[in-house]
């Protein structure tokens, strides 16, 4: 079942004036359609500055596409700061990279995780000092870190209460924006289990958000690459990891780290990293490409299914337009 429906969506920002020169609009997400099914994830990759957080918070309504549409559960999203949007926000949580920022350093953990219950009148006093007492045991938090303030946990264990407050509302959908890039690589791996774990027994959808291709193979069944605001290829993860079609996403699944000799060529992508403000014309990734042709520079490839059923945006794959996404 369709849980969320991104049909086109486009941002663009003004853009930030240099000393000389006029400011340039920065096309942050270009017509990205993406579609998650209730209980899956969805990883979204590709390096900094393609669109990726943007994309998180259209889906999260919490900033307006200027075009195209979301829907979530068969309905578009409600207008901001509505009663039906409250309720919605309820079953949609975004967790981002930086949980000290997300808590309130004044409350304990366990205030911040009732808090949710209260705002959106769940349950009453005693009921909900049991319902966080059991949100601390769902993310793997000891009982009485509840009484600590956000200062007094590590990184990991702030992002598990940030977790355990996002679960409180029950939510159906959780946008997690870079949500273990700040964590050490060991404790990367514990999170992410716990997500998994979280997800199995909830039946929780992800929009994984992430510049790591790694943490996103573990966690995704379908995923998205961006670059420079739009979907450059999408499918399922296992097909995507084992046989990418685009050149960028060939170039991102050769620098994965994997041990053991098995182990293709590192792609080394030439030319300047993506700048957002300075687009390409054509094929945004053709001056870095590899295998670029002239066409590439002038005429924009669009996102059609490869014989495999994937959607690839290159001219050099062969691709059929797609019949439309399924809403
Ligand atoms: N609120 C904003 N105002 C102006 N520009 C923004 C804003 N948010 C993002 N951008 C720009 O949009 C582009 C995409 O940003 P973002 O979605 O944060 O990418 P990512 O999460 O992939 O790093 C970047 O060039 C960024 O500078
Ligand atoms: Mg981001």
């Amino acid at each position: 079942m369709t849980l969320l429906a991104l049909d086109r969506v486009s941002r663009v920002y003004a853009g930030h004036r240099g000393l000389f020169g006029r400011a340039r609009p920065v096309r942050a997400v270009d017509e990205v359609s993406l579609v998650l099914d209730a209980g899956r994830t969805l990883g979204v990759v590709g390096e900094s500055g393609c669109g990726k957080s943007t994309t998180g918070r259209i889906a999260l309504g919490l900033e307006p596409p200027d075009s195209g549409s979301v829907r979530f559960e068969g309905a578009a999203l409600p207008p901001p700061n509505t009663a039906a949007w409250r309720r919605q926000r309820a079953r949609m949580q975004l967790v981002f990279q930086d949980p000290l920022a997300a808590l309130d350093r004044r409350l304990t953990v366990a205030a911040q995780i009732a808090e949710p219950l209260a705002i959106h009148g769940i349950g009453s006093g005693a009921d909900r000092a049991e319902r966080v007492a059991q949100l601390l045991a769902d993310v793997g938090l000891r009982p009485d870190l509840g009484r600590r303030h956000p200062h007094e946990l590590s990184g990991g264990q702030r992002q598990r209460a940030v977790l355990a407050r996002a679960l409180a509302t029950d939510p159906v959908l959780l946008v997690c924006d870079e949500p273990v890039s700040a964590l050490d690589v060991s404790i990367q791996a514990q999170v992410v289990n716990m997500l998994l774990d979280l997800q199995a027994a909830r039946g929780i959808a992800m929009l994984f958000i992430s510049h790591d291709l790694k943490v996103v193979r573990q966690v995704s069944h379908e995923v998205a690459v961006m670059y420079l605001g739009r979907v450059v290829e999408q499918g399922p993860a296992d097909m995507l990891f084992a046989e990418p079609v685009h050149p960028y996403t060939q170039a991102l699944v050769s620098a994965i780290p994997t041990p053991g000799p098995r182990r293709a060529a590192r792609i080394v992508l030439a030319g300047d990293p993506p700048n957002p403000a300075a687009r390409p014309p054509g094929c945004a990734f053709h001056p870095r490409c590899p295998v670029a042709i002239a066409r590439c520079a002038s005429e924009t490839p669009a996102l059609g299914h490869a014989q495999d059923g994937r959607l690839v945006a290159c001219h050099l794959a062969a691709t059929q337009a797609p019949t439309g996404i399924a809403a």
